[in-house]
């Protein structure tokens, strides 16, 4: 087995053993039940003392990798072939499964989304989210802002208003008057990114039962929350031009629905960009039955080619549209800093909403956003992004072209970061994007995004924030093991 350790590294040896292990545990080179060599063969071969075998094995017992039997060595445990009541038994538990809400229980398989966060899965390369910290983050200016307002104690230590710190809801109303929205300061309210924007307004607006239109596919944080408020959710497909709007009218007839989600601007997952036709139709059938729309636009600002069109908030004269926007795209995910802008009245509610759920936003990273704005240092990173996502859009394009089955299909996206690929049916995409994982790339499977059934032959992939380079490499094993998949 090949188990590595480095001697003149700063980690402690019996950390890097127990994290060589369970690297060649996820890479199946030792599987469920396998013996470890004894401590005493593997402190000879790597040369090291054999207590610090015997640490790295206790801790990859405490982290549920092994388990050891007196007289027998110690066994490999792989996680996820770990039946949940055997582990609860095995570990003795506390079995939580009984206690759940059932609606938690009903929506939340979060199997996925636990492989994608598991911080022991070792993806090198991710087209999912970045997993490591992204050497594009324009941290030394971050930490310019940060430094200027400890300085000039511009941040608040107190709580602060639910609506949010007055200047960056200035800035952002700025913002978006440049993007054709007519809107006041106090129609802003700042919130933890664009996930609890979708919250808050779900929370506000959803009675159980009660009618959402979705696009499907759709953004599962999206989907997961009005699920989770036990709405019941109605899905239009989508093509190449974003929602097809033409079988929306029926369904608002039919279901009477208390809103419809809609993020017309490079769609996540599929990328596309809503036509001008079907943004005013959306909005007029809004109108005419008098059915709000919650527009979700983590992406407008990161335009790369084709044309820009009119976001649905700029087209609504009556305060119809309750529109989403993030600087989680174009600055930081992690400062978990976005907005909601909307008529007075239902800023007001939702603030009302955003008291009992958090108080406020955090007032100091509001302060560093508004300072990093008003240094100039936003729209020059915004230009640089934008530049980077051209050429990682592009070299992914090509790369997809080389490497993947000819009979491949993608939609070319004019900005955001998603690019949606369609791949033949005789592939098995699943046991593809098993088999990557274990290779260290990461790719969301289309099915993760579908209200029901669909998507089994299509993927999602990012493209912010991986180099030309890896995402070279990362298609190319992608490329590779669906060759060892197709079932033809
Ligand atoms: C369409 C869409 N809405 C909302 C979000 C959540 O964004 P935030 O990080 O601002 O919470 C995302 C994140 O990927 C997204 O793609």
């Amino acid at each position: 087995m090949d188990i590595h350790i480095n001697k003149s590294n700063a980690t402690p040896l019996y950390v890097q053993l127990k994290e060589s292990i369970k690297s060649l545990i996820s890479h199946g080179q030792y599987r469920n039940g396998d013996r470890l060599p004894t401590t005493r063969k593997l402190a000879e071969d790597l040369d090291i003392h054999r207590n610090t075998v015997i640490m790295a094995y206790k801790a990859l017992e405490d982290e549920g990798y092994a388990y050891s039997h007196v007289g027998r060595g110690t066994f490999v445990i792989e996680p996820e072939k770990m039946d949940k009541k055997e582990e609860i038994a095995f570990y003795n538990m506390f079995d939580w499964s009984g206690h759940l809400s059932d609606k938690l229980r009903k929506r939340i398989s979060g199997k996925l989304l636990t492989l994608y966060q598991s911080e022991s899965n070792p993806v090198r390369i991710s087209f999912v989210w970045s997993q490591k910290g992204s050497q594009d983050f324009p941290i030394k200016k971050i930490q310019t802002a940060i430094n200027s307002v400890i300085r000039n104690r511009k941040f608040l230590f107190e709580y602060t208003r639910s609506i949010g710190n007055l200047e960056l809801r200035k800035i952002v109303t700025h913002h978006l008057h440049q993007k054709g929205i007519q809107i006041e300061t106090d129609e802003i309210m700042i919130t933890n990114g664009a996930q609890q924007a979708i919250d808050l307004i779900g929370r506000l607006l959803i009675e159980p039962g009660e009618s959402v239109v979705i696009e499907n596919p759709t953004y599962t944080g999206a989907l997961t929350v009005f699920q989770f408020l036990q709405a019941k959710i109605i899905g239009i497909p989508v093509d190449e031009w974003g929602m097809k709007v033409h079988l929306l009218e029926d369904v608002l007839i039919k279901y009477r629905p208390k809103f419809i989600f809609t993020n017309p601007t490079y769609q996540n997952p599929t990328g596309t960009n809503m036509r001008i036709d079907r943004r005013e139709k959306i909005v007029a059938l809004a109108e005419q039955y008098q059915i709000p729309i919650v527009e979700d636009d983590y992406g407008s600002d990161l335009q790369i080619s084709g044309p820009e069109l009119p976001l649905l908030k700029s087209l609504d004269t009556s305060g119809q549209v309750i529109y989403i926007g993030t600087f989680s795209k174009t600055l930081i995910p992690g400062m978990r800093l976005g907005w909601i802008a909307a008529s007075k009245e239902v800023i007001n509610l939702l603030a009302e909403v955003k008291r009992f759920n958090d108080l406020c936003t955090t007032p100091f990273l509001q302060s560093i956003v508004t300072e990093f704005h008003n240094r100039g240092y936003m729209a020059t990173y915004i230009r640089y992004l934008k530049r980077r996502l051209t050429e990682r859009r592009d070299t992914m394009m090509k790369a997809i072209e080389d490497c993947f089955p000819p009979e491949t299909t993608y939609i070319k996206p004019h900005g955001g970061v998603y690019l949606w690929v369609t791949v033949p049916k005789y592939i098995d995409l699943h046991s593809v994007w098993k088999d990557c994982l274990k290779q260290g790339v990461a790719f969301s499977l289309g099915s993760l995004f579908y209200l029901d059934s669909g998507g089994e032959n299509q993927m999602r992939l990012r493209f912010a924030y991986v180099s030309k380079k890896e995402i070279v490499e990362g298609i190319k094993i992608i490329g590779e093991v669906m060759k060892e998949y197709s079932q033809q």
